[in-house]
């Protein structure tokens, strides 16, 4: 079996792009291949944050993971920091990666614009990324559009280290959904849904009320025309609420469009809306229960510890060899 790995930062409340753009397929994902996933709270320590606050967060995202469907009986669900693999493989990795590289990284050009605040953790960032991935020998990487440079930067790491020590690491492919892989912000559908650039108008939680999702699909951004067509170029805001009717409903775009192509903008709306509702609906049942047994999550995310320690406890000897170190 494939083995495939995923990370997610510790905001505490996803979003519907976190969902449909990568943890919708995790959970599917579990059943075809052997697969990881990861709270990766040490990339949320490079910006500015609480250290009370990243605990509560760390435990709600993985309750939500939880909700979401991930099975800790079919994946291994665990929190970065709990593994020092991780930063133990991002250490030797910095070695290898350049700066020149990660001066590139479009994420840490748009992030990196507070002058003496940013840190260094910041800008080696997707080195820590690529350590994540490479520390459990991955085959893919189920991610969001968004992470298409961070993951061709894991590729070119892993085979400049292969090419000077010798066959290490496995080099490993992002895998993007078809459709939902970029989720547009509700508001300004020319950014994408993100909790550090959106205003809350422009998101939609997976935790939100009904009638919180209604509200904000209403009000979504379109154009004048009330024709309905597929042209995320010219008509952004339509485009988005095209794809997100169709992902939640599991249609193409071709069909969604043919159904409400003679119906206005509203309808299309009401009906996205709906669809929204059904498919967090679950997701927020599961997820009340879970939260009034904190035990268990932290039993299971336990358990996915030290599984993932023992997962990737031989590539970092292999690793540690390559490279010279004396065995610890
Ligand atoms: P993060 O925490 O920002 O996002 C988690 C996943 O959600 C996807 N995503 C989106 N997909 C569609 N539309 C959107 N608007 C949207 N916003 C976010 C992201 O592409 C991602 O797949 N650097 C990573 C976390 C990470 C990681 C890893 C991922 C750390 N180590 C190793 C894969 C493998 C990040 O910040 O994702």
């Amino acid at each position: 079996m494939a083995r495939v790995f995923s990370g997610i930062q510790p905001t505490g409340d996803l979003h519907l792009g976190n969902y449909l753009g990568a943890v919708r397929q995790w959970a599917i994902d579990q059943d075809s291949h052997e697969a990881l996933y990861c709270v990766v709270d040490l990339h949320a320590m490079t910006a500015s944050y609480e250290p009370k606050e990243l605990t509560t967060r760390t435990q709600t995202t993985a309750t939500l993971l939880l909700a979401s469907g991930l099975d800790p009986a079919r994946c291994t669900l665990f929190v970065q920091s709990q593994v020092p693999a991780h930063t133990e493989l991002a250490w030797i990795l910095n070695c290898t990666a350049t700066f020149g590289e990660l001066n590139r990284m479009t994420q840490f050009k748009d992030k990196g614009q507070s002058g003496n605040s940013v840190t260094v953790g910041l800008f080696a960032y997707p080195v820590l990324m690529a350590a994540d991935i490479l520390a459990y020998d991955t085959d893919q990487v189920p991610v969001g559009d968004d992470q298409r440079q961070h993951l061709e930067l894991a590729r070119d790491i892993a085979l400049r280290f292969n090419n000077r020590f010798g066959e290490t690491f496995t080099v490993p492919k992002a895998t993007v959904p078809p459709l939902g892989a970029r989720v547009m912000d509700l508001q300004d559908p020319t950014i994408k849904m993100s909790k550090s650039n959106s205003s809350p108008q422009g998101i939609i939680g997976l935790l939100d009320a009904p009638k919180t999702i209604r509200k904000r699909i209403r009000s979504a951004v379109t154009d004048s025309d009330n024709h309905i067509e597929f042209n995320p170029d010219t008509k952004p805001g339509l485009a988005n609420l095209l794809t997100l009717l169709a992902v939640t409903t599991e249609q193409s775009i071709e069909a969604v469009v043919s159904e409400y192509e003679s119906s206005g903008y509203g309808s299309l709306k009401d009906a996205t809306a709906d669809a929204i509702i059904a498919c967090l609906s679950p997701i927020q049942e599961r997820y009340a229960d879970l939260s009034s047994d904190l035990k268990y999550v932290s039993g299971q995310l336990n358990q996915g510890a030290e599984r993932a320690r023992s997962l990737s406890s031989p590539v970092i000897a292999r690793v540690r060899e390559r490279a010279g170190l004396l065995a610890p």
